[in-house]
């Protein structure tokens, strides 16, 4: 079983609010960011009731739980800041290669598999 912090990659440049966190339904940061203080979710699961966000493959949960966590005042650290969006895209096609999770028929596609 993967552990939540074995799929948080470490990179150096960031992602941008304008780059997707769910690419299964192509929900960006910034919409979830807005959501979480519109809405104010009491549980994390509730970011799904933001376009589906983490109801395909699976691959952004994890990002998701650290997103409410900030947002609702449980952690002071950025999730996404952290994270080259490239590298996230990536590894999500990694992710799903790996036989992890199925993306919706209308999900963005993985990346080529690079040489
Ligand atoms: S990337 Fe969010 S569920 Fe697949």
């Amino acid at each position: 079983m993967t552990s939540l912090c074995n799929r948080l990659p470490r990179y150096n440049s960031s992602m941008n609010l304008d780059d997707l966190v769910c690419y299964c339904f192509h929900v960006p940061y910034r919409k979830l960011v807005h959501y979480c203080r519109r809405e104010k979710p009491r549980v994390a699961s509730q970011l799904s009731d933001c376009g589906g966000a983490g109801t395909g493959c699976g691959w952004c949960i994890p990002f998701l739980k650290k997103l409410f966590e900030q947002e609702s005042g449980r952690s002071g650290s950025k999730p996404l800041d952290q994270v080259n969006p490239q590298d996230y895209a990536a590894q999500r096609a990694e992710y799903i290669r790996a036989g992890h999770g199925t993306p919706p028929p209308s999900a963005q596609p993985p990346p080529a598999k690079e040489p």
